[in-house]
């Protein structure tokens, strides 16, 4: 990264997906880093991540968004991950009934592993496939509302509602780590705009912080 736009930022946020496996965590990440899809299904093996950098109310925030396998076989792996993220995206698939009711496991999942307070949005994915869809959004929001979450349904392959659910969720986390940080770094400036993380659980913590401190 030593050019282009991505290598300056304001800000870093962590984000993390998470979802039974086939649900399209991958294909979201791919279409809103890349804004790409593809049809053919290449399971994720452990863990991955992709990088963009978006601009809210004139800073640039710099998404680090983590890629988790949904495979039952990775679990202890990808639950490593759920420590440094700011904000987690629970993914289900609208024509899988079975990914829809697992998100209760998710949910609980991230009360154990990820820090308190971290913000979450449910995503019911694949709302382009009007014929096979079983779960009705006014389920998913139902099921949102119970838990006290944002929500909304997606297409990846169609380019629904992508942009807009990291963006939510980026201008929650920076509501409340963010804003809420500025006032009191006034008072020391060389730390304002460092990783806002706190618990770091990210190995590239420290280096991102190092990157935006040390020399550029
Ligand atoms: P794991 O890595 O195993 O956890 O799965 P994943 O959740 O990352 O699923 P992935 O993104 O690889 O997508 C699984 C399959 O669903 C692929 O064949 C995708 O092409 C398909 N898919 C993903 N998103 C959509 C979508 O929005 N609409 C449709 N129709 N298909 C999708
Ligand atoms: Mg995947």
């Amino acid at each position: 990264m030593s050019s282009g736009k991505s290598a300056s930022y304001d800000y870093l946020i962590k984000l993390l997906l998470i979802g039974d496996s086939g649900v399209g965590k991958s294909c979201l990440l791919l279409r809103f880093s890349d804004d790409s899809f593809t049809p053919s299904f290449i399971t994720t093996i452990g863990i991955d991540f992709k990088i963009r950098t978006i601009e809210l109310d004139g800073k640039r925030i710099k998404l680090q968004i983590w890629d988790t396998a949904g495979q039952e076989r990775f679990r202890t792996i990808t639950t490593a991950y759920y420590r440094g993220a700011m904000g987690i995206l629970l993914v289900y698939d609208v024509t899988d009934e079975r990914s829809f009711n697992n998100i209760h496991n998710w949910i609980r999942n991230v009360e154990q592993h990820a820090n308190e307070g971290v913000n979450r949005v449910l995503i019911g994915n694949k709302c382009d496939m009007e014929e096979k869809k079983v779960i009705s959004r006014e389920q998913g929001q139902a099921l949102a509302d119970e838990n006290g979450i944002a929500f909304l349904e997606t297409s990846a392959k169609s380019n629904i509602n992508v942009d807009e659910a990291f963006f939510a969720l980026a201008r929650d986390i920076k509501k409340r780590l963010i804003d809420s940080d500025e006032a009191r770094a006034q008072n020391r400036p060389a730390a304002s705009n460092v990783d806002i993380s706190g618990a770091g659980g990210m190995n590239n913590t420290a280096s991102e912080y190092l990157k935006k401190n040390g020399c550029c």
